[in-house]
């Protein structure tokens, strides 16, 4: 199983000190998951590149697009922000090989991504060309939704078919179910309100990563 990796995800955070909210959590960190919404694949709008660009951080940045058919240049934006890796969703993409290759000719790692109600099916022939897949555990668009834990039932799949690749979990993860995820085979995980949410950012960090160490 590939290295455990904790993702917090800014969508929680205070904006208006995103960097000193990042700089809490960044010894606990192995990625930043940034989160963008166009108001069309999900209602919600955030931030958008040029924010991503502000943000001052040595943990990389992992950029989840949850945007209707990105187009290379939307991409680049991202890609000169800094972002580390790109994620895309299979449902908002009409061929998501045209986003995969951009992201992958430019150097940066490609991610793919399903919605509680997307099969892995729709993804099969997408696995030997990315990186990582993100299986969403709430209905992509809001921070704070519960776990949905028939979707542990695709992480299984996948990490039977691809036992190297790394598989992220963004939703409703705490110290509960990061390890029922780690359980069924992820090893990316997103954590938005648990780490936000808290007083301490950095304890409830700390909390998650070892519970995700612990009874492996
Ligand atoms: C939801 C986003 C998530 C969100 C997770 O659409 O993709 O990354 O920040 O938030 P929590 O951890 O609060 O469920
Ligand atoms: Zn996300």
């Amino acid at each position: 199983m590939p290295k455990i990796k904790l993702a917090p995800s800014i969508l929680s955070a205070d904006r208006s000190k995103i960097n000193s909210e990042i700089k809490q959590v960044e010894e606990y960190s192995d990625l930043v998951h940034v989160d963008i919404m166009d108001g069309i694949f999900v209602p919600p709008t955030t931030i958008d590149a040029e924010f991503v660009s502000k943000i001052k951080t040595k943990v990389p940045l992992d950029v989840h697009l949850m945007v209707h058919e990105p187009s290379n240049s939307y991409i680049q934006g991202f890609i000169d922000a800094g972002a580390a890796s790109i994620t895309i969703h299979v449902e908002g993409c009409n061929d998501p090989m045209k986003q995969i290759n951009y992201i992958k000719s430019k150097n940066v790692k490609a991610a793919i991504s399903i919605k509680p109600k997307t099969s892995v099916d729709a993804i099969k022939k997408y696995l030997d060309h990315v990186d990582m897949v993100l299986v969403m555990t709430v209905e992509p668009g809001w921070g704070g939704q519960s776990f949905i834990p028939e979707m542990m039932d695709k992480v299984r799949e996948l990490r039977k078919l691809k036992p190297k690749i790394d598989i992220e979990v963004d939703g409703g993860i705490n110290h509960i179910t990061a390890g029922i995820s780690r359980d069924a085979g992820a090893n990316v995980f997103v954590a938005g309100n648990y780490i936000f949410g808290d007083k301490d950012r950095a304890a409830a960090a700390k909390r998650l990563l070892d519970s995700l160490h612990k009874s492996q």
